[in-house]
């Protein structure tokens, strides 16, 4: 195949979400550029209009939201939906936790069955009553109010964790420490820094305190690397070609699909950069590259975590008989699907050996070109990860279900189509 010609991916999905969420706390109307419309961050915008903000229908090309101060909502008349989005549902809470009213949160089956307790365990602790389904899931229903300060050691490494326990310190005026295992994605403290709140890093702690109002702001939301990444995939795995992918968030806690992808021999090229909302963006240049086997660390995970099934079936591509490990690697699990299980029963399904190994993934690379059907479980990731392999001479991938990747990147597969021909 050959991948040629330039892409502009769609707006950044955890920076979109932040957004939104952040102007309804601002003090004015917030005007943004080149948002994410899709699935996830439709049930933001429509959860934050049925709490009474004012936001504006939800384009590619731009969205409005008029913020309200600190406190911005009004008791919902109904219950928030938040779909298929983990970030929706956690992030909410957060801002609920402020709020002396009681609102109700339900998802689709998938969110339904995702672990709540990581965030509604620490809201508790600051005060807010939450009751919920069996196991602490969706549906569940938060009463806010008065909120006691936090200092917060997550077990995991999770920017919804994190931004959950930072949203209902700045409705509820008090001041929130988060500290990691690992430094996960750090949207929300530098779009919070660049707003005038006062947060703090220390290593992997992070502390955020009570502002007295944010200002409105507005700007370029920049492109998903995590989207651009299906594309920049098909690049390397074409046979000749170059892609040039424009205005693709560069943020180094995102960024670790580049570096593991560097170390496969890949060399994609930053042809232009510059800053946007606080965030690092640029142009990607990808060309063709023979790939070696990888080894991933625990610690480089969270900045590449929604990466690793297409990672995994990249390394299905490296060097025929080495084995490409992911160590640390069980949080995808408890992702929109159990994409741990998937990948490897997928890759399996393809004629890859893949196998986990507790929370290590083991891929070998192989050269017989991949053929079979693949289980997406409606998950968006799997889809756009395995689609992707049908770059390879003489595929035949097999999806379940190519609609759900309108969660994230509804116009993934007219993308593809575009710059990804037979040679
Ligand atoms: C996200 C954080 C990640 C990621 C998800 C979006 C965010 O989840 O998988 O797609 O916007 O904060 P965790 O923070 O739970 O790892």
């Amino acid at each position: 195949m050959i991948a040629r010609g330039d892409v502009v991916v769609p707006g950044d999905k955890s920076i979109t979400h932040r957004a939104l969420m952040v102007a309804a706390l601002s003090d004015g109307r917030c005007v943004f550029t080149s948002p994410l419309a899709a699935g996830d961050t439709r049930s933001s915008a429509a959860a934050l209009r049925a709490l009474g903000v004012q936001v504006s229908p939800l384009s590619h090309k731009r969205v409005a939201v008029t913020g309200r101060g600190l406190k911005p909502f009004r008791e919902p008349g109904r219950a928030l939906a938040c779909g298929n989005s983990g970030t929706t549902a956690r992030l909410l809470l957060g801002l609920l936790a402020g709020h002396p009213f009681e609102a109700k949160l339900t998802g689709d089956r998938s969110l339904s069955r995702r672990p709540m307790a990581r965030v509604t365990e620490p809201l508790r602790q600051m005060g807010a009553a939450i009751a919920s389904a069996e196991g602490g899931r969706l549906p569940m229903t938060i009463r806010g109010g008065a909120l006691r300060p936090l200092a917060w050691r997550s077990p995991v490494a999770s920017a919804q964790v994190k931004t959950c326990l930072f949203f209902a310190g700045l409705t509820g005026g008090v001041r929130v420490s988060v500290t990691e295992p690992v430094t996960s994605r750090d949207h929300s403290e530098r779009l919070l820094r660049l707003l005038g709140v006062r947060v703090e890093v220390e290593g992997t702690t992070v502390t955020v305190h009570p502002a007295d109002t944010i200002p409105a702001f507005g700007g370029e939301i920049p492109g998903d690397i995590s989207s651009a990444a299906y594309l920049i995939a098909a690049g390397v795995l074409a046979e000749s070609g170059e892609l040039t992918i424009r205005n693709v968030g560069l943020n180094p806690t995102r960024a670790g699909f580049l570096r593991a992808l560097e170390r496969m021999g890949a060399q994609v090229e930053v042809a232009d950069r510059w800053t946007s909302l606080g965030e690092p963006a640029g142009t990607l240049v990808v060309r063709p590259a023979r790939l070696s086997p990888v080894v991933v660390e625990p610690d480089e995970i969270p900045s590449l975590v929604d990466e690793v099934p297409l990672l995994a079936c990249l390394a299905s591509r490296a060097e025929k008989g080495w084995t490409s490990v992911f160590r640390g690697v069980g949080e995808l699990r408890v992702k929109e699907s159990d994409r741990l299980a998937l990948v490897a029963s997928n890759l399996s399904a393809l004629g890859v050996a893949a196998h986990t190994e507790g929370d290590t993934l083991l891929v070998e690379g192989t050269d017989a070109p991949p053929r079979g059907h693949v289980v997406t479980a409606g998950d968006h990731r799997l889809a756009m990860a395995f689609a992707v392999l049908r770059t390879v001479p003489g595929a035949d991938v097999e999806l379940d279900d190519s609609h759900c990747v309108r969660i994230s990147y509804p116009d993934f597969f007219r993308d593809y189509a575009r710059v990804v021909h037979a040679a």
